[in-house]
């Protein structure tokens, strides 16, 4: 093992060579070290940023565009990853993400601890398969453990999804205003969830989540239907029109450029006259296409010509130019209406309605609110704040809210956070891998122990003393204080319940599987073979593995 062999026979003392010259090969032991030291690398970045005492970070891009936030999975996107293995720990944030919406530092953590653990097995002498095996094991033993102290709550029950809502935001930049937000996300959620047979199922994209640099923070307002970024394309249009019949097109409102280069002879200055006159008629037709089917707004995914907007104006109808797809389709959703592709098939029973659609001076700008939809189901979010990197990283933290609100709605489970629930699965798997055979014991053992990195970092992050903490709270955990965990604001360990730092059961239970899958494909890993297109320079020690697989001399 570890020695580095590339893909060659020989045939008779002649080498045949099987990789193209340049390809780099590393196995065995080399392999899974290599790997494991990336993955963990990765985590390193993120650990500083777990709990309400974590840090911020601040990434800049190749164009020297600045993002600031804590979000595991946001400064893991930013982050110019090449090495695979690394790469593989970006992916359980992408999908802790897509999965719950919160929980991505965690599982990051969770993972790189695993691989740490995983690694001290190896150099015992147990074999990877074997890990993989006991670690499979203990996983489940892990979900059963959280289900079995899981709280029940009412999906529907305010006051619980407010508090997951503001823990889920206590460790962001919009922290202070926590509460406030928490009223507002989980205002939006419910107000979105569609009752299916005993449960509910939600849809984020049903609410829209709009930002507008300007104001406080503490202006961010749940409305009541839609708001887009666009004002109205026409001074002489209506800037506000009650009862609102809406005509959605995806078909620009102008007369269609010739695709090539065409050539027209006028030879009398009628001609032009002609030609214009055309244009205009075709223009007009079309604003009387939209008069026609009664529709007193319009919302256009392409442009407007001047002409028309001229026209539409003179007619009465308000409407907005240049709205994003995504945005058509919700007001789609939102007021009934059919998105039409031909203007010439548009009908009045196409049209969607609002009680107001109403273009507002928001900050510097204007932007359109459509409200008192005919879905009730449709709101947007307007978040405030002094400028665009504080509105992002709001927005993100707005995200993460809404999705555990949505968890818990829809698994109306919850546990008490502050690595309270970590430490009681870690218990629990003391306990059980005295009853797992061999090696496997070893494994499940290792399992339960690197579950205790959630609460010794969010310990670490506010300056306690690790030795001291794990051993308090093991300690607690044993009595049978199953909700202890860390006060990371009075440095104490305490009941979580009574600070009120809850959690759904849905983003812990995705952190375990997404860590394990992760760290278990990983380890799995005995040989990689990378083209010879790929560079391979090698490590810098200790630093982050930014290209190649770690330092091996290219072979064939
Ligand atoms: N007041 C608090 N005291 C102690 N721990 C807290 C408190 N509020 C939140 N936590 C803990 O902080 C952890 C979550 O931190 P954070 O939000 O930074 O990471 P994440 O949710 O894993 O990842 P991300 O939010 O970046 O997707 C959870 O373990 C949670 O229980
Ligand atoms: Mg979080």
């Amino acid at each position: 093992m570890g020695r580095n062999s590339g893909l060659s026979a020989q045939t008779g003392g002649v080498p045949v060579l099987i990789l193209r010259e340049g390809s780099g090969r590393t196995r065995g032991r080399d392999a899974q070290r290599n790997n494991i030291m990336a993955a963990r690398t990765i985590a390193e970045a993120v650990k500083s940023a777990l709990g309400p005492k974590g840090m911020d970070k601040m990434l800049v891009d190749s164009s020297g565009d600045v993002t600031i936030t804590s979000d595991g999975r946001t400064i893991l996107d930013k982050m110019d990853i090449e090495h695979p293995a690394a790469k593989m720990m970006v992916e359980v944030a992408k999908t802790q993400d897509a999965e719950v919406g919160d929980g991505t530092t965690t599982a990051v953590i969770l993972a790189s601890e695993l691989l740490g653990k995983a690694e001290d097995l190896i150099n015992k002498g147990v074999h990877p398969t074997v890990i993989v095996e006991g670690y499979s094991k203990a996983a489940d033993k892990a979900l059963e453990t959280l289900e079995k102290i899981a709280i029940p709550v009412k999906p529907s029950g305010k006051e619980f999804l407010k508090k997951v809502a503001a823990t889920s935001m206590a460790s962001k930049l919009v922290a202070e205003n926590k509460e406030q937000l928490a009223e507002i996300a989980v205002e939006a959620v419910l107000s979105v969830a569609r009752k299916v047979g005993e449960g509910y199922l939600i849809d984020l994209d049903d609410i829209m989540v709009e930002k507008k640099p300007g104001e406080s923070l503490t202006e961010t307002k749940l409305i009541e239907g839609l708001v887009l970024d666009k004002e109205v394309v026409h001074s002489g249009m209506p800037k506000r029109v009650e009862k609102a019949k809406i005509a959605l097109l995806e078909s620009a409102l102008e007369v269609k450029k010739t695709e090539f280069d065409a050539k027209i002879n006028i030879e009398s200055p009628e001609q032009i006259g002609y030609f214009l006159r055309e244009e205009e008629n075709m223009l007009k037709q079309m604003v009387e296409k939209i008069v026609a089917s009664g529709a007193n707004v319009v919302f256009c995914q392409k442009g407007i010509d001047d002409m028309t907007q001229h026209f539409l104006a003179r007619k009465g109808i308000s409407a907005v130019q240049r709205a994003k797809e995504l945005d058509i389709e919700k007001l789609g959703k939102a007021t009934g209406g059919k998105v039409v592709t031909n203007l010439e098939g548009l009908s009045e029973s196409d049209l969607g309605f609002a009680g107001l659609v109403e273009e507002r001076k928001i900050g510097d700008d204007k932007m359109t609110f459509i409200e008192g939809c005919k879905n009730p189901r449709s709101v947007a979010i307007l978040i405030r704040g002094a400028d665009k990197r504080f509105l992002d990283e709001a927005e993100r933290s707005v995200h993460d809210a809404l999705s555990v609100v949505r968890d818990v709605v829809q698994e109306p489970k919850i546990v008490a956070g502050g690595g309270a629930p970590e430490m009681e699965m870690a218990r629990a798997l003391r306990g059980y891998a005295e009853t797992l055979p061999g090696r496997e014991q070893l494994a499940a053992r290792s399992f339960g122990e690197a579950m205790e990195i959630v609460p010794l970092t969010l310990g670490e992050n506010a300056g306690l003393d690790p030795v001291d903490l794990l051993l308090e709270l093991r300690t607690r955990h044993e009595k049978g204080e199953k909700w202890s965990g860390v006060d990371v604001f009075e440095g104490k360990i305490k009941d979580m319940r009574n600070l009120e730092v809850y959690e759904p059961v849905a983003v812990k239970k995705q952190t375990i599987k997404s860590a394990t899958e992760a760290a278990t494909m990983i380890l799995r890993i005995d040989d990689v073979i990378a083209s010879g297109k790929m560079k391979a320079p090698s490590m810098p020690p200790g630093g982050m593995p930014g290209g190649g697989y770690g330092g091996m001399p290219p072979e064939y």
